[in-house]
């Protein structure tokens, strides 16, 4: 584990301590493997929390930045700009697909979806909490109220926050923007009391907003029976189901979009992380009757959808198909469960595809943590890992990894585990 003085140095220094930051300064990387400023190799599964789906410098990726990089890179969203359009039509025709339970492409619903583009997963959601208050007063006589599920997560913003279903994150932001409540997930009677009797909390209900899969929360999934009831109690009430879909999105669990999974279609999705491979971007998508709810003047953003972003953001979902990266994800996803169950103290493991996480009945994950960036030099490769509280690893890696670098990062955290 190794990063230069000046660099621990000026950070210390200058930079606002949000962050609990590693000793490590990584520098360059190549698929699944990252580099650090020694030059110690490690393998990478967190990819910047779920981002880099295609792994560092993909080819395509980087060809596609550097030739945006000398065209041009920001005119706003006043004028038109190469990519942007076609970039939003990938999104559609993949938020159109159908899956089987394992997320394997079935077919398509030929929905139209249009989107909004922002900068990252909370101003996605953002979006998604505009479009759910129009709906709300054009077609549910005002209501306002947005329901989501304890140990969600949502971003960092206030209203974001407000959303996010955990206490830890609310204290010291007070007041946080009204009409949020959040219910027990996988529970179908409690999410439907909370509809037909609201909260002062939330005042009638205009949206209910959920993760397939909670990622930050610590990898707890939701039932498909519970997601395919919640689809069914939204329509009955003319209410908008809003999936954020930002860590599960663009293959991470195998599907296109983890909702396919369970054979519904929202009326809101919600992305960011891994739909540019890395390059900072998000977006909020919605069916062509929601999202026409927003007209020039709603809603806007300097940088969303600049010819960067867009560039990259094309780049990466074409790759994601000409590879057939789903096929990969829900192999790999297979291969690294069967390794992660059978290692010493793994009580469970939870998610889909290559978004995993290991339950551990030792409080001893953020030490794993540590010695598995620890164990970088002297030839031997270091892990990038990453733990929610004492007892959870989390396993997002670029969505390249192959069957070999599962092996070697379970056989050294079985060492590190013994
Ligand atoms: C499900 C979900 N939604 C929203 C966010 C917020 O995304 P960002 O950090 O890009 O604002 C995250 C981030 O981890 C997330 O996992």
């Amino acid at each position: 584990m190794f990063a230069n003085e000046d660099a621990l140095t000026l950070d210390e220094g200058y930079v606002i301590h949000t962050y609990g930051r590693y000793p490590v300064e990584f520098v360059s990387g190549d698929g699944a493997v990252l580099v650090d400023a020694a030059g110690n190799e490690y393998l990478d599964f967190l990819a910047g929390i779920g981002c880099a789906c295609l792994g560092h410098a993909h080819p395509a990726l980087v060809a596609a930045l550097q030739d945006q990089a000398t065209k041009v890179w920001q005119v706003s969203n006043y004028y038109h700009e190469e990519n942007r359009g076609e970039y939003a039509r990938l999104l559609s025709e993949l938020l159109s697909k159908t899956t089987d339970e394992l997320g394997h492409i079935t077919g398509s619903t030929g929905t139209t979806w249009k989107t909004f583009f922002a900068n990252s997963g909370a101003e996605a959601n953002e979006g998604a909490f505009k479009l759910a208050r129009r709906w709300g007063e054009k077609h549910l006589d005002g209501a306002s109220g947005i329901l989501t599920a304890r140990k969600s997560f949502h971003g960092r913003t206030l209203a974001t926050l407000a959303a996010t279903g955990q206490d830890v994150f609310h204290k010291s932001f007070r007041p946080l923007p009204a009409g949020f409540d959040a219910v027990e997930l996988n529970d179908i009677d409690a999410l439907v009391a909370a509809l037909d009797e609201p909260s002062d909390a939330t005042g009638r209900v205009c949206a209910v907003m959920l993760e397939c899969i909670q990622g930050e929360g610590g990898v707890w999934p939701a039932d498909l029976d519970y997601l395919r009831a919640v689809r069914a109690a939204c329509s009955e009430r003319n209410i908008l189901l809003v999936v954020d879909e930002v860590q599960t999105g663009v293959f991470r669990t195998g599907a296109p979009f983890s909702f396919q999974r369970a054979g519904i279609e929202p009326d809101v999705v919600s992305v960011a992380k891994g739909i540019a491979g890395g390059f900072p971007t998000g977006g909020v998508a919605a069916r062509a009757e929601v999202a026409d709810l927003l007209v020039p003047g709603d809603h806007g953003s300097t940088f969303g959808g600049n010819p960067l972003a867009v560039a990259c953001g094309r780049a990466c979902l074409e790759t994601l198909v000409v590879e057939d990266m789903g096929e990969h994800v829900i192999a790999a996803g297979e291969h690294l469960a069967r390794r992660l169950v059978a290692l010493p103290h793994v009580t469970e493991v939870r998610g889909a595809g290559l978004m995993r996480g290991a339950q551990l009945d030792v409080p001893v994950a953020n030490e794993l943590v540590e010695k598995g960036l620890e164990r970088a030099g002297n030839g031997t490769r270091g892990l990038v890992l990453n733990h929610i509280g004492d007892s959870i690893l989390r396993f997002l890696p670029p969505l390249v990894v192959s069957d070999e670098q599962i092996d070697e990062m379970c056989e050294a955290l079985e060492e590190m585990l013994a």
